[in-house]
């Protein structure tokens, strides 16, 4: 139904402003119009915290912005499991917005983390996509409830980075819905986000910017989204086919080639006006969304008030991975000794587009003086530096103070080279110095406690050996106050792991297809993805799922089921249409301490006829309590909570079946468990044999013939990489001669354009422009490079000399 006021505005407009519309204004705007009362409104990076750009662009994060309050990075933010957190973090950056302008801000990333060693895992919430969902839609309410828009990215299946442009994302319908569409269904249906980013990638043989399926089947019609679609910067592929598909905003601009491409097509009748229309329609009606925000003024805040909740925030993100002897907290009058180079020069965000500018840091080491005042007694050793090789004498002198003290702590982690947009991790280790380091300290292992500051899980190969592994991920820029909190016990940590930590990155059955080859990422594990597998099959892990310690104690009673206490023998439960079933018990707090305790509620169908991990998450519920405290946690399930996609029916299926509910600490310390049997829509269906490795994991044998029964095609073949095309990547083409050039003058220009760069900066800058199709050098040009000259220059690459005398047209595979 379009708005009214949006109607007019297309009468009034002519065909060319129409088509001006549908791409933005420069890097981070769109058109405006004084005629016809539009202002240029500002969308911009996110989403840890605004990323507002005055005086330049870029989308590597590698320029100046505006100083922002730098909050913890999506990763640690969802270990809090608390949505009423992530709204108060979003109203923040909804009024900083404000105060600047910005009329939506590019987030939250709400991609399903498949593999760890995907390389923005930091900016993405969990492993699990309901977690991730009502966590994002949280964040997305508090910023839209400051009359800001948001923009959750990058839709969809845009898991991994490497070739993240041009990679085709293979992936089962099935997977595709409960996995890595969830979160996105849930946003739209809980908070209808202003806007939603397509991504790069193209999932199942399409570009996302010209999927009719994803854009407009799924997303509009059955889920109901209102709101625009933005191309990531860059992920426009063939405008006239993402036109009619649903993509209705091309960013950033790529001057007037693409409106002189949506002349030509309407003139030539392959664009209807109608089809022109609908399109712009979602980006005439977010600018009159945001016009009133940038008419009032900004609600008023002080920074000091957000760094504080920034504090707040990660100090909720602090997961206590173990603590054996209560080592920890530490007692505030015991001589400390503070080791490693990140105490001084703390780790507090991710690499790339979500790169704030913040209004301060702050630094372990300096928290810790802070917070014990006169009765600090603190010593200090880097113990490693953060680039290069370790320094002579280094390790000794860490040694020496560690050995001096009565307790020890340890600050080690990922320094930026490690994890960044734009490449993927090749393993899950550690710095070699930093490790070198700890076995250093094996003297003192019994009095140390490690630190651990990271975007995703790291190989942990002394986490027997130590007592204490306390993580604390990127804590923004007031990651530090909280860390001295939750160390010497001012706070007690209530974080719990979205994501679970392998004992090695290889027993995740995705990491043999990860990131698979670089035009074709095969998703073979289907829905084998984190906790789903390992605790179906008993694989063990380092910490698993929803796993967190606390400095107290939670005990779990008094399970019941829509009011029923639950005795053990089955309960039959009815639920019709929209009836739901209530899951309550009571957690008390039996240690001397108040904490906080992440109850999470699971749902198991163990004899499915398709292929069911033994545990999903339906549910979860926070409660803060006192020594000695109760409460009653209520948590509801809806049909939704039991139900199976099935790609042959196209819908949504329960089968009457027993189903095991599941309440727990963590997905694997369930401490309060019953079953049900509840009347479903369809029998249990029988199993298809064919699908036998779907059924029993263990192992991860997804061979060719049992993933081509699940995608329900034959497998895609590897793509030729010649003859080229408008979306061969600069990499592809370097070897030759012309493309050997472009490459050069492509990272000379750009070098120029962004200045000195640190090694993660270039090894990111780097990746990502040998990874970028040729299509962009004439789209992201602003018109000095015109697609009929890149045309040309393909013909050359191809020595298509009769193509090149021709003037064939080059096509957009
Ligand atoms: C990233 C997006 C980001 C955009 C603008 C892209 O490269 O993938 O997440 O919002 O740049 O900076």
């Amino acid at each position: 139904m379009t708005n009214p006021a949006v109607t007019a505005l297309l009468e009034q407009m002519t065909r060319e402003e129409k088509a001006a519309f549908c791409c933005g204004e420069g890097f981070w705007h769109l058109k405006s119009s004084e005629r016809l009362g539009l202002p240029a409104i500002m969308v911009t990076d996110g989403p840890n915290g605004l990323r507002k750009q005055d005086t330049s662009s870029d989308n590597l994060g590698i320029l100046d912005a505006l100083p922002a309050t730098c909050f913890p990075s999506a990763a640690g933010l969802a270990c809090s499991w608390s949505p009423e957190l992530l709204r108060s973090v979003g109203e923040a950056i909804g009024r900083e917005c404000r105060k600047e302008q910005v009329s939506v801000i590019l987030g939250p990333g709400v991609d399903t983390k498949r593999n760890p060693r995907g390389g923005r895992n930091f900016e993405y919430y969990s492993e699990d996509p309901l977690l991730t969902g009502q966590l994002a839609s949280a964040w997305v309410a508090g910023v839209q409830s400051q009359g800001v828009g948001t923009c959750p990215k990058h839709f969809a299946a845009n898991n991994h980075e490497s070739n993240r442009m041009v990679v085709d994302a293979v992936v089962d319908e099935r997977t595709l819905r409960e996995l890595y569409l969830l979160a996105y269904e849930i946003l739209v249906k809980e908070v209808q986000p202003w806007s939603i980013m397509c991504s790069y990638n193209k999932v199942n043989g399409s570009y996302l910017s010209d999927s009719q399926t994803l854009l407009t089947d799924i997303l509009r019609d059955e889920w109901g989204f209102e709101g625009m679609v933005v191309s990531d910067w860059g992920a426009t592929n063939d405008r006239i086919e993402s036109l009619k598909a649903g993509m209705n905003l091309e960013m950033p601009s790529s001057g007037t080639i693409h409106t002189e491409r949506i002349l030509a097509a309407l003139a030539d009748g392959s664009l209807s006006d109608a089809q022109l229309d609908q399109a712009l329609a979602p980006v005439l009606e977010l600018i009159l969304k945001a016009k009133p925000a940038l008419q009032q003024p900004a609600p008023a805040f002080t920074m000091e008030e957000h760094h504080r909740l920034a504090a707040r925030a990660a100090e909720e993100a602090c997961v206590l991975l173990q603590n054996r002897d209560d080592l920890l907290p530490l007692p505030q009058g015991a001589s400390v000794a503070v080791i490693g180079a990140l105490a001084k020069e703390t780790r507090y965000q991710g690499a790339g587009s979500s790169k704030v500018t913040p209004t301060r840091v702050e630094q372990p080491w300096d928290e810790c003086l802070a917070l014990l005042g006169s009765s600090a007694r603190l010593t200090y050793a880097a113990g490693y530096p953060l680039t290069g090789e370790p320094t002579a004498g280094m390790f000794e002198e860490a040694l020496d103070v560690a050995r001096a003290a009565e307790k020890v702590v340890l600050f080690i982690g990922l320094t930026p080279e490690y994890e960044s947009e734009g490449y993927d991790r090749p393993h899950l280790s550690l710095p070699t110095a930093q490790l070198a380091l700890v076995e250093a300290l094996a003297p003192v292992y019994h009095k140390l406690v490690v630190v651990l500051q990271n975007g995703a899980p790291v190989d942990l190969p002394f986490a027997d050996k130590v007592p204490a592994i306390l993580e604390a991920y990127l804590g923004g820029q007031a990651g530090a106050s909280a860390l001295a909190k939750v160390l010497f016990g001012l706070a007690n940590p209530s974080g719990k792991l979205a994501e679970t930590f392998p004992l090695r990155c290889a027993d995740a059955p995705s990491d043999a297809w990860f990131p698979g080859e670089p035009r074709l990422s095969q998703y073979r594990e289907g829905l084998w993805v984190g906790y789903r597998y390992f605790d179906t099959v008993g694989q063990p892990v380092r910490y698993p799922f929803g796993h967190g310690l606390s400095y107290t104690r939670f005990d779990y009673s008094a399970l019941c089921i829509n009011g029923e206490l639950a005795v053990g023998q089955a309960l039959h439960c009815t639920m019709q249409g929209e009836e739901r079933i209530t899951v309550s018990f009571t957690i008390t707090n039996l240690g001397d301490r108040t904490g906080a305790e992440v109850a999470q509620l699971y749902v198991g169908q163990a004899a499915s006829g398709a292929p069911r991990p033994l545990k999903e998450l339906k549910a979860f519920g926070k409660v803060l309590l006192r020594p000695g405290e109760s409460q009653t946690v209520e948590l509801t399930l809806d049909r939704r909570a039991f139900a199976w996609w099935s790609t042959e029916r196209q819908a949504w299926l329960v089968e009457s079946d027993d189903f095991t509910l599941f309440v727990g600490a963590s997905v694997a310390d369930i401490r309060l468990q019953q079953t049900i049997t509840l009347q479903g829509d369809v029998a249990r269906l029988p199993r298809d044999p064919r699908l036998a490795p779907y059924f029993d994991p263990a192992g991860g044998d997804f061979n060719d013939a049992a993933f081509e029964v699940l995608l329900g095609r034959e497998l895609p073949r590897p793509i030729a990489a010649t003859p080229f095309h408008f979306n061969s990547t600069i990499g592809e083409v370097k070897h030759t001669l012309l493309g050997g050039l472009l490459f050069k003058m492509m990272l000379k220009m750009t070098a120029k354009h962004v200045g000195k760069l640190s090694e993660a900066e270039t090894r990111m800058l780097h990746a990502i422009l040998e990874e970028m199709p040729l299509r962009n050098l004439a789209t992201q040009s602003m018109g000095r490079f015109k697609l009929t000259a890149l045309q040309k220059m393909i013909h050359i690459m191809n020595r298509n000399w009769k193509g090149l005398w021709r003037g064939d047209s080059v096509d957009y595979r």
